[in-house]
């Protein structure tokens, strides 16, 4: 997606932020809903927070989030140093190795037999948007982030990628009907989210029965180094079983997860 191309598949998923109204927009240069929303898609992304009231960022990672040149350099400079400081260097499938970290989230998603559509939530510039819609070319990515430094790097790399569909849209209240994806990608981002039990709410209602989330997210730090930095940064860590627990009581099963030095990889399904 870019420039006014939208890929069609994501219409009838939409819900149009101010009418509440899903599979009302058509699609052009701007993307309308009949109650008098435009959204604007020239930028590579749906912005579909420019409608209603300005989210403000909380966090001093978040802040730093919306900066144009975190954006830029996040992929190939920020992650891998963070994961290495946060997570350590048994974070071994993340560290500098983005290729064995895609590759659980990808055989987790069961990708590989083209289940789609597919939610990368919180994707930042997109560096799981791609992989996924490359590993499945048959199926809608939506990548959805709240940082336009973040996405609009997103929509530069995502040219090319038919199936990527951007939005602009917060974790807490995500703008899809119910039941929309066969699986949520969720990586690196819980920890950020000021309520994330609403965000794994919003999860669970948007995924269909039998649709799967994969995600990553911080443990604790094994350095003093790390956990100085993530209490720094505001970095929210989970204790051992505390995701498992959250997860089950918000209504998912068969919770697994597989320890990365101080970070951890999470699947949970939706009966
Ligand atoms: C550490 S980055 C992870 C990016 C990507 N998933 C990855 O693993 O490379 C966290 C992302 O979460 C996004 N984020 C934070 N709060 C959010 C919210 N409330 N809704 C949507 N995205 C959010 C940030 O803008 C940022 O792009």
């Amino acid at each position: 997606m870019y420039g006014a191309t939208v890929d069609p598949h994501v219409v009838p998923i939409l819900v149009c932020p101010s009418c509440q109204r899903a599979g009302s927009f058509t699609l052009g240069r701007t993307v309308r809903c009949p109650c008098g929303v435009a959204v604007d898609a020239t930028a590579g992304y749906l912005d579909l927070l420019a409608t209603g009231t300005e989210p403000t960022a909380t966090s001093s990672e978040q802040r730093l989030m919306e900066s144009p040149v975190v954006a830029r350099l996040y992929e190939r400079v920020w992650r891998p140093t963070f994961v290495r400081v946060l997570a350590g260097r048994g974070a071994g499938a993340s560290v500098g190795g983005f290729a064995g970290e895609l590759f659980i989230h990808k055989g987790a998603l069961a990708l590989d037999h083209g289940a789609g559509p597919v939610l990368d939530l919180s994707c930042g510039p997109g560096l799981f948007t791609r992989a996924l819609a490359a590993a499945a070319p048959g199926a809608l990515v939506v990548g959805l982030d709240i940082s336009r430094a973040m996405l609009e790097v997103a929509a530069q790399r995502a040219r090319g990628y038919a199936n990527v569909v951007l939005v602009r849209a917060d974790a807490h209240k995500l703008p899809f009907t119910d039941g929309s994806f066969a699986g949520v990608n969720n990586a690196g981002a819980l920890h950020a989210y000021d309520d994330a039990e609403q965000a794994l709410r919003e999860v669970h209602r948007v995924l269909r029965p039998g649709g799967v989330l994969v995600g990553s997210t911080f443990a604790q730090a094994p350095t003093l180094v790390g956990r100085v930095t993530a209490r720094l940064a505001g970095i929210r860590r989970y204790d051992p079983g505390e995701l498992r627990a959250q997860l089950a009581r918000l209504g998912f099963a068969e919770y697994e997860e597989l320890r990365l030095g101080g970070a951890f990889v999470f699947r949970a399904r939706r009966p």
